[in-house]
């Protein structure tokens, strides 16, 4: 299959642009598409032959439910069998933007869309392309990220095109996104919100608007016994195929270790890479430095962090040291990303 490429001026989303794209959808067809968080890969949620397309594409799991992308409240209406308040509350404190919430599915969207479940994801997304691309469809869009299935997440069109040229049918190019990692996903079907997957808007926020929340336990331990609730969440994902490892501690500490353990690696021939921060790059002395962002711009550091997995491998890195990056907001996202790309490898050093 031919993959079509549509580039658009982010200053100006035309109508006219995102026609061709549009139809692409309504009959059935794949196109991926930039939002704030990643780009994701769209189909019509209403179709169950474009989620199976979707799934085929990416090598995924059928199980791994898809979210649904919306560009009104309303929308979420005509999918959910009842609309809780908390839901209310959310969307008006974060919509449109980097939020999936989790409810009661009725009808409308078939289990094919939602892996089985009686439950259904859905995003409002801010960005302009993405909310264009729904209302000119006029589909409601299923979107995982634009990624194979196992890779990270795509922050630039170039990274969807490494992974899905030739198997889907159009590519609109928006520039990189903002934010780079995926929304928080939050699942209002239980009695207190629980988050699912952390991203930008953080356990904090949320309380500030629910008053309670809380963390998935599944996806703060290692304990295997302890499940995620999100089926993604239970995969190996973004795993560089270089050994990447993470090291936490004090500054000072971890600079050191890293060091004498990219010393010895170096010397034993093997390519290697460092993930650091503005503050530390030039403390090292041995392999590559990749510099993520400073501390002061931790949305920085969100932004980097897949397009440096994804250079690892181009680059043929075999030995990967992380610094942890647990900044003040965005930090719970970060360093859950980083220690599944690490495998949860984890030296703490003092
Ligand atoms: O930022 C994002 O959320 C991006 C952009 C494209 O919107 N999308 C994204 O989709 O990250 P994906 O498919 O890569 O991740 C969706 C996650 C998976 O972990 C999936 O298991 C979970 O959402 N999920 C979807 N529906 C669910 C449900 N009904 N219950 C629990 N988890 C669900
Ligand atoms: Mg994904």
């Amino acid at each position: 299959m031919e993959t079509k490429f549509i580039k658009v001026d982010l200053n100006n989303v035309e109508k006219e642009e995102l026609k061709e794209a549009g139809e692409i959808l309504r009959n059935g067809g794949l196109v991926a598409f930039p939002t704030e968080t990643v780009y994701g890969l769209g189909g019509d949620a209403r179709n169950k032959n474009a989620s199976k397309a979707i799934y085929a594409a990416k090598g995924r799991p059928s199980d791994n439910p898809l979210i649904v992308h919306i560009a009104k409240f309303s929308q979420l209406e005509e999918i959910v069998r009842e609309v809780p308040e908390n839901a209310k509350k959310l969307a008006d404190a974060f919509w449109p933007g980097p939020m999936t919430l989790i409810l009661n599915k009725n009808d409308e969207i078939p289990k094919e869309t939602t892996g089985g479940l009686d439950t259904v994801a859905i995003r409002l997304p801010s960005h302009p392309v993405a909310r264009e691309l729904i209302l000119e469809s006029g589909c409601l869009i299923a979107a995982p990220s634009a990624n194979t299935s196992g890779r990270p997440s795509p922050t630039k069109a170039a990274h969807v095109a490494e992974d899905l040229s030739g198997k889907i049918d159009c590519i609109i190019d928006g520039g990189e996104v903002e934010i780079g990692l995926e929304s928080t996903i939050i699942d209002l079907t239980e009695e207190i919100p629980v988050i699912l997957r952390p991203g930008y808007i953080s356990l904090e926020d949320v309380i500030a608007v629910t008053k309670e929340a809380k963390m998935d336990p599944g996806i703060m331990s290692e304990n295997k016994k302890v499940r995620p609730k999100a089926p993604g969440m239970r995969y190996r994902h973004y795993a560089p195929k270089g050994n990447l490892i993470v090291c936490e501690g004090t500054k000072e500490a971890v600079v050191e270790k890293i060091n004498s353990l990219a010393k010895q690696d170096a010397e034993a021939g093997k390519k290697v890479a460092i993930l650091a921060s503005a503050e530390t790059e030039s403390l090292y002395h041995y392999g590559d430095v990749f510099v993520l962002g400073s501390f002061s711009h931790e949305e920085e550091i969100a932004r980097n962090l897949y397009g440096s997995l994804r250079e690892f491998d181009e680059k043929g890195m075999e030995m990967i040291y992380s610094e942890a990056f647990e900044t003040p907001h965005m930090g719970a996202a970060i360093m859950n990303r980083l220690l599944k790309a690490a495998g949860h490898q984890i030296i703490t050093v003092s």
